[in-house]
């Protein structure tokens, strides 16, 4: 999957924008994330709780969202925080990612405007997914 330049600044602005909804008292490590699926926008932020293991990260809150709307093919996601360094979505999320856009663009940009991209495929190689079990 590839996108254009302003397709993938219209995600990062749309992500930054959602950071500023996280809800991230805990950690204090505020992620916003933004995906684009069926060529609809779905925001994500992280939300945490005070059983820890509850809280959930931007991009899957942004995948609910995609999906729960019906768009279950994703395209692009834009993932940002505020370290200078660009933000990899956790293990958990690239595994949640597969499921619904094995083949999707991550786009990472850190508050010094650094970015970095990658599909999908090469941060989650040898992935498990749907075809290991739908056969
Ligand atoms: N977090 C995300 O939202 N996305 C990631 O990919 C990495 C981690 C959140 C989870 C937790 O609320 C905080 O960042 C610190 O780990």
């Amino acid at each position: 999957m590839s996108a254009s330049k302003d397709v993938v600044d219209g995600l990062v602005a749309a992500a930054r924008e959602a950071k500023e909804r996280a809800y991230a008292p805990y950690s204090n490590f505020h992620v916003g994330a933004a995906l684009l699926a069926g060529g609809s926008v779905y925001h994500g932020a992280n939300i945490e709780n005070a059983s820890y293991p509850l809280s959930v990260c931007a991009e899957r809150n942004a995948v609910a969202a995609a999906v729960v709307a019906g768009d279950r093919s994703l395209e692009v996601i834009a993932v940002v925080a505020e370290e200078d360094e660009p933000t990899p979505p956790c293990g958990g999320c690239r595994q949640v990612l597969n499921e619904f856009g094995p083949t999707m663009l991550v786009v990472c940009e850190g508050a010094s405007g650094k970015r970095a991209e990658w599909p999908l495929p090469e941060l989650l190689p040898h992935s498990f997914g749907p075809s290991n079990l739908l056969q």
